[in-house]
């Protein structure tokens, strides 16, 4: 969840450090820190709160470290130890020669403490990071040779790392290795980077190496050495990346979250290129390896996500059973891992992920993967951890998300499923060709649909003014859109703060009534289907405790005129489809009801894009 940053080279470090820190800004943001390789030694630099602190700090310094060519960098996300300078990074061994910046949790760091205390280490922070310091520092003692220490301290480590480390000893000298958390070196001409993401170096450059568990990497100006954990030599896999700089623009939109939210049309248009040509045509998902006979094969489908993935696997789970007549369960990865799941051969397990780095996700997916399941990942990420682990890929194709809320990845997750669904029903025949041919059809033209949607923002921005001062608001919805009504509510409240509950609507009687009054905003997503006669019903029932009803809506129905204050119009569109069209209102709203309400939209307090702690 933190971010990391390194660079050795010939140019000035600092600037290079902390603007690739605020390109990971959206992984953490609560302390920072730099160190760098003076003359004589290396400084340290930390600050609590945003980027800008530690901005403010090193102005204080410049004089320090404006010649200084080799650094780390860290953002942090709170784990161990409060966000207190203290136990921000870089942390550093005893006497201050070794300095490293860890992104990961070391499981084991209780009793790596206490075994480094008796030996007289001396502990500033409560961070699990330190002990890696002291654990290296110990290491190097013996060896001194800092790759073969890294390589040993790794071996007494459990749990996920990323770690980027400096001596004093070696001027010109960055030693990486990771387990469990992504870490990548960009290559440059006398120069190299290194980054627990893309955003930090993709402005210097393209070419990049990605690193595999327990790999050690040593970075000169001029040099990359790749060993194995045992420290024999390693042949290099250099990539291109396939992204552009100008995909970390917010492109003239006051938040990230409101570009990416206006970009879902043409994300849309972007999937479907190259995996459904014509609507009499076969949806080509090339790296799907679903036969017949193993879809034959199967007993069930566990759909395992976090967050905004989950929702979109709820969808998923809804268009999966009616297209397929496969039964499938979804779960949050959290309580999927710590328990024992009925998984086996006969069982496809899809990991959805927008990071593709969750640690949740991961884990439960390496879990049903040892049970001999086919592993399909749903992912933003086709260069994630997540992905490697895949026997079947749905690349989504969102485009690099910055906001910390989920918007465009998650219609491209509904998009994935959507083109997964009928795949798989057009292998299994499950479908009849003429309904195949229909429902393509409408798939093809749902970005235009989304487009109608996005041209009534200023009417949903009056509708967020109205309902901005609400302590609390509640989504009602039935059938498909029940994750509809999760989704906008967690939209609303990860960046407003405002109380916001879903409920299947079914289930308000059932004891959620009890809080409906006249101060109660609730939002009721009657979308044209099954289920909307019910759920009209289920307003009414809300109504009559003077509950502020909200309608969003793709039904011409006047009786809505009297129900409703307030209705929010979608265009028409099969049920099936429906939830694509229905998030895009609820996302501009808990947009712009934190925009009136002056919150941090792009990064709300206590979050972090990418979740990589269980
Ligand atoms: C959504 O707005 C959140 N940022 C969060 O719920 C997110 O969806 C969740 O952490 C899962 O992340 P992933 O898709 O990268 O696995």
């Amino acid at each position: 969840m933190c971010g990391i940053v390194g660079y050795v080279g010939n140019k000035s470090v600092a600037d290079i450090l902390v603007d690739g820190l605020e390109q990971l800004e959206y992984r953490g943001y609560d302390s920072s820190g730099v160190a760098v390789m003076n003359k004589e030694e290396i400084t340290v630099f930390k600050a609590i709160g945003k980027l800008n602190n530690l901005r403010t700090e090193l102005s204080k310094h410049v004089g320090e470290f404006e010649k200084a060519t080799m650094g780390i960098g860290h953002i942090r996300w709170a784990t161990h130890g409060a966000p207190t300078v203290l136990n921000a990074h870089p942390h550093t061994c005893n006497c201050g020669n070794l300095v490293l910046v860890h992104n990961g949790i070391i499981e084991n760091y209780k009793e790596l403490r206490e075994m480094l205390t008796k030996e007289g280490c001396v502990f500033r922070s409560q961070t699990d990071t330190e002990v890696v310091a002291h654990l290296v520092a110990r290491m190097y003692a013996k060896t001194k040779d800092l790759a073969e220490a890294v390589r040993q301290a790794s071996k007494q480590i459990e749990g996920a790392y990323a770690l980027c480390v400096m001596h004093n000893n070696h001027k010109n000298t960055l030693v990486l290795t990771k387990r469990n958390a992504p870490l990548l070196v960009g290559i440059g001409e006398g120069e190299f980077f290194a980054a627990s993401d893309v955003p930090a170096i993709i402005k210097h450059t393209k070419k990049a190496m990605y690193l595999n568990d327990n790999q050690v990497v040593v970075l000169t100006p001029d040099k990359m050495t790749l060993t194995d954990s045992e420290g024999n030599i390693l042949p290099q896999k250099i990539e291109i990346l396939p992204w552009e700089p100008v995909a970390l623009s917010k492109m003239g939109y006051k938040h990230y979250m409101l570009k990416e939210i206006h970009e879902q049309p043409d994300v849309i248009r972007n999937i479907l290129v190259g995996k459904l040509h014509a609507p009499d045509e076969n949806i080509i998902l090339n790296e799907v390896k679903l036969t017949k006979e193993t879809l034959k094969n199967l007993n069930r489908i566990q759909i395992i996500a976090c967050g905004t993935s989950l929702h979109a696997a709820m969808v998923g789970k809804y268009i999966i059973e009616n297209f397929c007549g496969i039964a499938v369960d979804v779960e949050a990865s959290s309580e999927y891992i710590y328990r024992r799941t009925v998984t086996d051969e006969h069982t496809l397990v899809i990991g959805v992920s927008q990071s593709g780095e969750t640690a949740d996700t991961l884990t439960a997916i390496k879990q049903s993967k040892a049970k001999g399941s086919h592993i399909l990942i749903i992912t933003n990420r086709p260069d994630s951890a997540m992905a490697r682990e895949a026997d079947s890929l749905v690349p989504v194709n969102a485009g690099i998300e910055v906001s910390v809320a989920a918007t465009k990845s998650y219609t491209a997750q509904l998009m994935a499923f959507y083109l997964l669904a009928l795949y798989m029903a057009e292998v299994k025949e499950s479908v009849s060709k003429e309904e195949l041919k229909n429902l393509k059809a409408e798939m093809m033209i749902l970005p235009q649909k989304i487009e109608q949607v996005l041209s009534t923002t200023e009417e949903i921005q009056k509708s967020a003014r109205k309902y901005s001062s609400t302590k609390d608001f509640i989504y009602v919805a039935r059938g498909i859109n029940f994750p509809t009504a999760l989704e906008g509510a967690l939209k609303l409240k990860e960046i407003s703060y405002i109380n916001a509950t879903g409920y299947p609507a079914g289930e308000l009687k059932h004891g959620p009534i009890a809080m409906l009054d006249e101060t109660m905003p609730v939002l009721s997503i009657l979308m044209n289907g099954c289920v909307y006669e019910k759920l009209l019903s289920n307003s009414e029932e809300a109504k009559a405790r003077n509950a502020r009803m909200i309608a969003l809506t793709n039904s011409k129905d006047e009786k809505l005129d009297d129900l409703f204050e307030n209705i929010i119009r979608v265009p028409d569109v099969d049920e099936l489809y429906s939830p694509l069209l229905a998030i895009i209102p609820l996302q501009l709203l808990a947009y712009y009801i934190a925009e009136f309400l002056g919150k941090d939209v792009d990064q709300p307090r206590n979050l972090a894009k990418s979740v990589t702690v269980e």
